[in-house]
């Protein structure tokens, strides 16, 4: 298991909670197909995934930062802007290349996530937790 859940990560909205797990669900399964060494494709496959998740978690985020009017969204928002960047510098290295440093891929997906969710997705707690009244989630 590459990256934990910790109830520090909790921004306090239950679907972005929830889409968080299944984010690092996603990272850890690719972890270990990595780990595993199964084919190409199975691995490119994943990382479609990973980024069509990504994409739409990111979404949902800056749709309720801007419904509350947060004031670091644009910041948030470029933050989520250079990890969809470089997840398809990613994939474009890793369809081009004979081989992929499965270790250092994982390392760097570990490292991106744990830290934006201590950073700017914490931060968009600390905000939650001073506004009640949080956009129902359906
Ligand atoms: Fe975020
Ligand atoms: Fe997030």
């Amino acid at each position: 298991m590459l990256l934990n859940w910790k109830d520090e990560y909790s921004v306090g909205i239950e679907a972005v909670d929830y889409e968080h797990k299944q984010l690092i669900d996603l990272i850890n399964r690719l972890h270990e197909e990595l780990a595993a060494k199964d084919s190409k494709l199975t691995v490119s496959a994943f990382l479609g995934d990973l980024l069509k998740g990504i994409s739409a978690h990111f979404a949902l985020e800056e749709t309720f930062m801007r419904s509350l009017g947060y004031d670091r969204l644009a910041v948030h928002k470029e933050d989520h802007e250079r990890l969809l960047d470089a997840l398809r510098d990613i994939m474009d290295t890793f369809e081009n290349a004979e081989e992929i440093d499965a270790g250092e891929l994982s390392k760097q997906l570990d490292t991106w996530f744990s830290h934006h969710f201590r950073t700017h997705d914490a931060e968009l707690h600390r905000i939650l937790g001073a506004h009640p009244s949080t956009p129902a989630t359906t």
